[in-house]
């Protein structure tokens, strides 16, 4: 949507971004009114040595904090419970550091959410609102991703039922984003892909998807930009402090925008894969962009061929649909530029599996959001397109 109209935006996180940003977190911390830190993270940051770093920040800076690092790669409901008990070691925590990717920032923020309203993740699934609000939050990315630093929402796994289930609520908006792309250096080169490719996601649905506004546009564009300009740079030269300082500002500012606009289909395909075979999320959100793109392209020709304008496409060089179709183009060149798996090579991807795949991708409310039409035909053609043409 083009036209100025009413409009909601969402934004409760302080973000403190830069180089070195992680030396602020004991001042952030104490002006939160808070001295006893959690740091909820997963045991490959432990291993990274970034927890033993934001221990040593928070200590030189006298916050007293205790570490809970054991959660799966996509937390479980009972690793919440779990780290919400661990809150209340010794006098209690009266903040929860969430550190590292999207994963153990949103178990951070269920930990917090439970701490104050009790019972498990599953008691509070969306829609039910949380009646207290959650202890004081800290989040520090560790990938430019997910943008779960400023989002308001948690996606949790039900290890009973073996589906995701979100909180949702602007409460678990953290009260602060210490955003250091120092932080980020360390990340192997597939990982820097593939949670980039996410974020390039997040901004090129939000800026489509039929939830749009000239805020979150803004804050679209401006990711596409910073992301498409450098994560080829920070994937094959990690220590790139620029690059990774580009890629990670561009995935928190998608957060904002996705966070207030949607994403489309290609989290309802990229999903539904990651659910059936356990693909990693910017991975299985990677693969769908292009023919997703295309796919979309139709519905609105303007703004994609805005998307390809800020992945560097020349606005000369031609029509709005020619320049949309340099813009899907543009970004198979940049997965094929940072080495992202072809869907057909990805485990356990089987085409038997595509209808119930297309099926399950359908039934997602965020589908009807897609800035085009799209029925369990549709991702049935672009789950088969995908298959052959990569
Ligand atoms: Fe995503």
């Amino acid at each position: 949507m083009d036209g100025i109209g009413d409009l909601l935006f969402r934004h409760h996180t302080r973000i403190v971004f830069g180089p070195g940003a992680l030396a602020s977190l004991p001042d952030e911390v104490r002006a939160l009114g808070a001295s006893r830190a959690l740091v909820v993270c997963d045991p490959g940051i432990t291993r990274l040595g970034l927890a033993d770093r934001v221990a040593e920040a928070l200590a030189t800076g006298g916050v007293e904090s205790w570490r809970f690092d054991a959660l799966s790669e996509n937390p479980r409901d009972a690793e919440c419970c779990a780290a919400a008990s661990a809150a209340s070691h010794g006098l209690g925590a009266d903040v929860i550091i969430g550190l590292g990717g999207g994963s153990a920032m949103d178990a951070a923020k269920a930990a917090a959410a439970l701490v104050t309203n009790g019972g498990t993740v599953k008691d509070w699934e969306d829609p039910r609102q949380l009646e207290r609000e959650p202890l004081p939050l800290v989040c520090i990315p560790t990938t430019a991703g997910t943008g779960s630093e400023v989002t308001f929402v948690a996606v949790i796994t039900d290890e009973v039922g073996h589906y995701k289930m979100a909180l949702r609520g602007t409460g678990l908006a953290p009260r602060v984003a210490i955003v250091d792309p120092e932080l980020t250096l360390s990340l192997p080169p597939a990982l820097t892909a593939a949670t980039g490719m996410d974020a390039l996601a997040h901004a090129i649905e939000a800026y489509t998807c039929k939830k749009a506004n000239p805020i979150t546009d803004a804050l679209a564009l401006k990711a596409v930009a910073l992301i498409a300009a450098n994560l080829s740079t920070a994937v094959h030269h990690g220590a790139d402090l620029e690059a990774r300082s580009a890629t990670l500002l561009g995935s928190t500012m998608a957060g904002m925008a996705f966070g207030n606009s949607t994403v489309g289909a290609v989290h309802c395909v990229g999903e539904a894969l990651g659910g059936l075979y356990d693909t990693p999320h910017g991975v299985a959100i990677a693969v769908f962009l292009p023919a997703v793109f295309r796919f979309n392209s139709a519905a609105d020709l303007a703004r994609h061929a805005d998307v390809a304008k800020a992945m560097g496409v020349d606005a000369a060089a031609g029509d709005p649909a020619a320049l949309a179709e340099l813009g899907a183009a543009a970004i198979e060149r940049l997965m094929a530029d940072v080495d992202i798996p072809r869907l057909a090579d990805l485990p356990g991807v089987d085409p038997a599996d595509f209808d119930e795949l297309a099926r399950v991708s359908a039934g997602f409310s965020v589908s009807q959001m897609n800035p085009r039409e799209i029925a369990a035909a549709d991702y049935l053609a672009i789950l088969h397109e995908t298959y052959r043409t990569d």
